[in-house]
């Protein structure tokens, strides 16, 4: 890597002498002569090293550090003091200085630190920018989950931001399909304008039209002033149509209508009214079933069916459960004042073979209760409910960490895409749903050798 080095130093001999020496060592430098120039620089460049020295007209070195931490953290300080001054050494690294050298110094001396600190500022982006794409995939807004069907359901996330497309989220109860429309409706054009929710079932028959469509005052007995149904209210905006395969057959005929014509009737009204709303339905039910049983109108069905986003059950996406664990203990934290770290290895065992029939909504009320209960820092095993104490159903993890186990299954699905695609990386990555960077550092981290199952390929 070239690195990008700021040399503050007032002395001419010595500005010419390290940028000499940082040209040969292949380094790119910028010279600040005092440190008021120093702070304007600072803030030019994304610097890797910045090399201080001690003495300097309007103030010294040291005393820049904690400015320097503050607005480039990512920049490695080296410090140079005159010959004799290990104090003032010190006093740099505790201040935040990574290394020093004393002045007059041999080139070699230099070389070795200024290697060593570019080496540390490598390091320091590596990790800054690992960190950056594990926030991005572990991830999209509150929606947690790092198992590839989540980052699937981030990629599509992604790909119809901006857009007014229908879309219908399916998957069993309390797997986030309300969570995924909110998001939809965020990053959509329509984010500053109403979210309406509609449940399909918790509406009695009779009132669901009314309710829907809004009604004029008299249209029935109780009517005594008209209101506005929910496709009005959301008129402009976004409208989710919840439990939607629960709706009954007169309903959804109405609803078919109103996504046909894009027009609305108050009930007991005869003025058509216009209505632009971005639909966005959800079931926990299998449409294609209710289609096929005649309990779903079919031409409704596709009308809803321009995108679909599946949500898997909890059970079907195992490498999920830790990290959401983590967050609904963070949440439980803030929300009852709590300081709960974890739960113990056991703890997450009983959880990895637990098949969550309540999902994503029985994990967080689940860890409410054992947080605001929990009389320790870690949730242990005897503060689980009887329907988790199921001992034998729990995986021997055979005193292996989960990390362990978790790295052992990324090794042998690498390993097999990398085999399946002859070796070639590209092609590997896209079987495993990441991009080439992410599987090149996870090989890295892994330390598989590709060239090896290419040659055991072939
Ligand atoms: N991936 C996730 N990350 C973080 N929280 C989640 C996730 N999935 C669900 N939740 C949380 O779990 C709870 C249930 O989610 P939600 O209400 O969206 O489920 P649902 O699929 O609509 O359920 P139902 O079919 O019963 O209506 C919510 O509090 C939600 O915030
Ligand atoms: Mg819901």
């Amino acid at each position: 890597m070239r690195g990008k080095i700021l040399v503050v130093d007032d002395d001419p001999d010595m500005q010419f002498f390290l940028k000499k020496a940082l040209e040969k060592l292949n380094l790119e430098s910028t010279l600040a002569g005092s440190l008021s120039e120093g702070k304007v620089r600072l803030s030019e460049d994304a610097w890797d090293v910045i090399l201080l020295d001690y003495k300097l007209p309007d103030g010294n070195g040291i005393g820049f550090i904690p400015l320097i931490k503050q607005s480039r953290p990512e920049a490695v300080i080296v410090v140079m003091t005159a010959f004799g001054s290990r104090e003032l050494a010190m006093q740099a690294i505790k201040a935040g200085a990574y290394d020093y050298f004393t002045k007059p110094f041999k080139l070699e001396e230099m070389e070795v630190v200024l290697h060593r600190a570019m080496e540390r500022a490598r390091l320091l982006r590596e990790i800054q920018r690992l960190r950056q794409e594990r926030e991005a995939e572990v991830h999209w807004e509150r929606i947690i989950g790092y198992s590839t069907p989540m980052r699937e359901v981030y990629r599509v996330l992604k790909r119809i931001e901006d857009t007014d497309i229908t879309v219908l989220i399916t998957g069993e109860s309390g797997t986030g399909k309300e969570l995924i429309a909110e998001a939809i409706h965020r990053h959509s054009k329509r984010k500053d304008e109403p979210f309406v929710k509609l449940n399909c079932v918790a509406i009695p028959e009779g009132l669901l039209e009314s309710e829907l469509f809004g009604y004029e005052k008299g249209a029935f007995t109780g009517a005594h002033r008209k209101k506005e149904g929910k496709f009005e209210q959301a008129h402009g905006g976004t409208i989710f149509l919840d439990e939607i395969g629960d709706m009954s057959p007169t309903t959804q005929a109405k609803v078919l209508r109103v996504l046909q014509d894009k027009v609305i009737e108050h009930v007991g009204g005869t003025t058509p009214r216009q209505i632009d709303v971005r639909i966005i339905a959800a079931t926990n039910k299998d449409l294609t079933k209710a289609v096929k049983d005649g309990t779903f109108r079919e031409d409704l069905f596709f009308r809803l069916n321009v995108m679909t986003i599946h949500l898997p059950p909890l059970r079907k996406r195992p490498e999920d459960i830790p990290l959401l664990v983590e967050h609904f203990i963070d949440e439980a934290n803030r929300k009852h004042n709590r300081q709960v770290r974890g739960v113990t290895r056991e703890v997450m065992a009983h959880f990895l073979a637990y098949p969550w029939p309540g999902n994503v909504r029985e994990m967080e009320n689940l860890m409410e209760r054992l947080v605001v209960m929990s009389e320790s820092e870690w949730i242990d095993k005897t503060a689980l409910p009887d329907f988790l104490q199921i001992s034998e159903d729990t995986p021997d993890l055979e005193g292996k960490s989960l990390t362990d186990i978790l790295e052992e299954m990324e090794r042998a699905l690498i390993v097999e895409a990398l085999r399946k695609s002859a070796g070639i990386q590209a092609r590997a990555a896209k079987r495993l749903g990441i991009t080439e960077r992410s599987l090149w550092h996870r090989i890295k981290k892994l330390g598989i050798d590709p060239e090896f199952i290419k040659q055991s390929v072939c």
